[in-house]
């Protein structure tokens, strides 16, 4: 599955991490990344207080390089999990087939949290990437139940 954001610095980095370790702790074979709808941290390492926060609870996002999401992912992954509607509209502008179209999701159509989208802690504080971190921990198990995957 394919985790995207705006910058791929703070929130699909983290999301990709996240999933990551989810996988590997519960044996699952998933195949992760992530991308940003925009081209401004292309190469570059994720925020370093996502590196940071993550690394909090033992999940090394360091090495980590930003990427711009391209519509060679439609046929990449079964899942493009977008962070907000503004990333869904910018994949969904992309997609070329209803078939792609469908493998688009909001990643908070997953699990139990009553907001709709991820708020972006580029703007915010430590405080604001720990609870980005409950959010999408939040989601991604939804996910995997919801997918059948655990
Ligand atoms: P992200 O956060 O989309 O969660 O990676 C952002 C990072 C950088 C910018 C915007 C959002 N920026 O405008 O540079």
């Amino acid at each position: 599955m394919l985790m995207v954001c705006l910058g791929n610095i703070c929130r699909s980095p983290m999301a990709e991490g996240l999933m990551r370790h989810i996988a590997q702790q519960r044996n699952l074979n998933l195949q992760v990344d992530s991308s940003g709808t925009s081209n401004y941290h292309i190469g570059e390492s994720p925020d370093k207080r996502a590196i940071r926060c993550m690394k909090e609870y033992d999940i090394d996002i360091s090495g980590l390089r930003g990427s711009q999401f391209t519509s060679s992912a439609f046929d990449l992954f079964d899942y493009i999990l977008v962070m907000d509607q503004s990333n869904l509209r910018n994949v969904i502008s992309l997609a070329t087939s209803e078939e792609h179209k469908k493998k688009v999701r909001l990643i908070l159509d997953y699990g139990s949290s009553e907001l709709r989208e991820v708020p972006d802690p580029w703007y915010g504080d430590m405080i604001d990437f720990h609870r980005t971190y409950e959010i999408l921990n939040d989601a991604i198990i939804g996910f995997l139940t919801e997918t059948g995957n655990v």
